[in-house]
């Protein structure tokens, strides 16, 4: 049995298939290499037998959170992200269950001809409806606000009321704080080309999974789906096929939170 907590190194539909059971992950939130924008150390990634992988491994209403975006090949956005989500859909037999975006604010690749390039895509899938649903409210806490209200006879009255508490559900369009030092303080993890930011990680774990549950992330970089995890009660596990990310990104920066 895969002992929970732990990175491990290798190939992840070869990894899966030697190590998880059918049925064992509550949650995967993981970003598979993004067309060939970035050259990490020698991947080699097939998304159809990574999702089907994931869909076996995955518990009946669990969720799998695929975060990706495209590069623009011949004056065209390759549209691999459309692809993957019809493909888990229509051919692995996950739900959609929400097309998130998160919405950066920092631009990592401008180019002359576009508009900056600020959201990525956020697949929600799930296999089955999903069993654990915490949606976040708003960060409004303790805002002044203002309501207006018609009368019958067509007036209006105000009334004004301090937010002692965060108020409603939130959009699916998250802004996160991306850019050096801002995606995470942990220095180490720049180390790794592409993370997502710890605050998505974060609020995806607090939004599908409960304490204790099992977190996975099957290209897990620089270990933010796994720190986030750790930090936030859940059993994590973390594969890479890089040794240099899980051993001198991963490992290193989870020590300094008490893993
Ligand atoms: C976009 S990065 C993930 C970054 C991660 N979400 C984070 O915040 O640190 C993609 C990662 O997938 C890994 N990778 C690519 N193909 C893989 C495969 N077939 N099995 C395991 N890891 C793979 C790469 O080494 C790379 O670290």
């Amino acid at each position: 049995m895969v002992e929970l907590n732990k990175f491990y190194i290798g190939e992840s539909v070869k990894w899966m298939r030697d190590n998880l059971p059918d049925q064992f992950v509550d949650l995967t939130i993981t970003s598979p290499p993004y067309d060939n924008l970035r050259n990490y150390k020698g991947f080699e990634f097939d998304y159809e037998t990574m999702l089907k992988e994931l869909y076996r491994v995955t518990k009946d209403g669990g969720v799998v959170v695929w975060v990706v975006a495209d590069s623009v090949v011949k004056n065209s956005e390759t549209l691999t992200s459309f692809k993957q989500a019809i493909y888990a859909k229509e051919d692995v037999g996950f739900n959609v269950h929400d097309t998130m975006f998160y919405q950066k604010n920092s631009y990592p690749f401008p180019m002359s001809n576009r508009y900056y390039q600020q959201v990525e895509y956020m697949f929600v899938f799930s296999k089955g409806k999903p069993k654990t649903v915490n949606l976040l409210r708003c960060d409004a806490q303790g805002r002044k606000r203002k309501s207006t209200t018609r009368n019958p006879d067509g007036t209006t009255s105000e009334t004004k009321y301090e937010t002692g508490h965060k108020t409603r559900v939130r959009d699916n369009i998250w802004l996160c704080d991306t850019g050096y030092m801002r995606t995470t303080k942990d220095k180490i993890a720049y180390k790794h080309p592409a993370q997502f930011p710890e605050q998505l990680a974060k609020d995806h774990i607090l939004s599908w999974s409960n304490e204790c549950d099992i977190v996975f992330d099957p290209m897990c970089g620089a270990g933010t789906t796994c720190k986030m995890a750790w930090l936030n009660n859940r059993n994590f596990i973390g594969v890479d096929i890089s040794e240099e990310y899980i051993n001198n990104i991963c490992i290193p920066r989870l020590q300094e939170y008490g893993w």
